[in-house]
């Protein structure tokens, strides 16, 4: 592995992150992998919820709005010129492709121009690096190996992680990454928003659904496990929800408080709390069961695969990682165990692109760089 002069002889890399991978235009810079410096992301949400999910015409379309005065911002805010930056990192797959090439053209552009270092990330790996970023910022560093849930709107995976120090820098660590399992068929956040959906409950799902569980009980409704042949580490979630429209097709009562919730919707009444009063306590119950299956099928096969693989450190990151519910769980059963577990704070576990320029501190100080014909892989896999 070869170094990377500039920022050795100066001990600072100021990286410029830039993500677009799906319905986020956002750009960070972070100093040495661990010190965020600004964090700017441009949600599409408006743009997208009347879909109830995200329409990748209209997000690239959005992304190339965006995506200038995103990346002005965060250098304003970080206090820096372009001259002033050491490298410029991209998010280069897995994603959208029409959203990931306007966050890639423009970054390997930037960086051409700039004469800086192009480095790409694996979205996957960036959120992984949320958790070593803010874990390293808190002076609280994951013993490695890990175990990973990577949890979003795209994707339900778990990876063991390997971790290998790139010039004896504490804060650079290289991960290599072996798949235990992943799911068959919906991510996790893929049910919550299509359970929204069918509820009439806004998108994206996640962040309402899970102040409105809090609020039910969670055996109100029982939902059968996912059964798996094959890989136990797999998941499946296209079950639970098929499960929830059945219970709604069965219970006709329900109707109407959907029909009312809808209106609320388009008047712009999103909120978890405008919401729930138009919610009846078997709404709130069945969001509770939902998220109670939803929760135990994660924790469940990720402390199965720490036990398997021996890792004494389970890192969850991605959207679903920023649920209140399933934090709690997580802590609750690492006590029990002897494991620790790391999240990112709710800010950096969805989409963003701190994470994505601390995923590439260690990459430049590899040596890890790419040129002019670097493209965007829609399914760039990890591992
Ligand atoms: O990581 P992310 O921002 O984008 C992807 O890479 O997919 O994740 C977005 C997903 C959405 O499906 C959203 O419903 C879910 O994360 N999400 C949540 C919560 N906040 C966001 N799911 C459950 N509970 C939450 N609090
Ligand atoms: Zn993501």
């Amino acid at each position: 592995m070869s170094g990377f002069p500039g920022v050795m002889g100066t001990g600072m890399a100021r990286i410029l992150g830039i993500e677009s991978s799906c319905d986020e235009t956002a750009a960070a810079v972070v100093v040495d992998g661990c010190e965020v410096l600004s964090n700017i992301v441009a949600s599409q949400v408006d743009i997208h919820h009347k879909y109830g999910g995200v329409v990748p015409e209209l997000a690239s379309r959005e992304h190339l709005r965006q995506i200038v005065p995103v990346v002005r911002e965060a250098l304003e805010q970080a206090g820096l010129k372009l001259a002033d930056l050491d490298a410029v990192a991209v998010t280069r797959g897995p994603g959208l492709i029409g959203s990931l090439l306007v966050g890639l053209t423009y970054g390997k552009v930037l960086a051409m121009a700039l004469g800086k270092p192009l480095v790409p990330v694996n979205h996957l790996e960036g959120h992984v690096y949320a958790v070593l970023l803010e874990a390293h910022a808190a002076g609280r560093a994951a013993k490695m190996p890990a175990v990973c849930l990577v949890v979003s709107g795209g994707h339900t995976v778990l990876y063991f992680a390997e971790a290998q120090r790139v010039n004896g820098d504490a804060h650079a660590l290289h991960l290599t990454y072996r798949r235990l399992g992943q799911t068959r068929d919906d991510a996790a956040g893929e049910a919550y928003d299509k359970v929204a959906k069918l509820l009439a409950l806004g998108y994206p799902g996640g962040p309402v659904i899970d102040p409105l569980a809090a609020h039910g009980d969670p055996d109100g409704v029982r939902f059968g496990p996912a059964r798996m042949k094959g890989n136990a580490l797999d998941f499946s979630f296209s079950g639970i929800k098929t499960a929830v429209l059945y219970y709604l097709r069965a219970h006709p009562e329900l109707q109407p408080e959907v029909e009312t919730r809808q209106a609320a919707l388009t008047r712009g009444e999103r909120k978890a709390e405008q919401l729930r009063p138009l919610c009846s306590k078997t709404t709130l119950d069945l969001l509770a069961s939902f998220q109670k299956t939803v929760v135990g099928e994660l924790v469940g096969r990720t402390f199965a695969a720490a036990e398997g693989t021996g890792a004494r450190t389970v890192l969850v990151s991605g959207g679903v990682a920023a649920n209140r519910q399933l934090r709690q769980t997580f802590e609750e059963e690492a006590r029990h165990l002897g494991i620790e577990v790391f999240f990112p704070s709710r800010q950096l576990s969805t989409d963003n692109a701190a994470m994505i320029a601390a995923a590439a501190y260690p990459k430049l100080l590899a040596g890890e760089r790419a040129d002019i014909q670097l493209n965007a892989e829609a399914n760039l896999p990890l591992a």
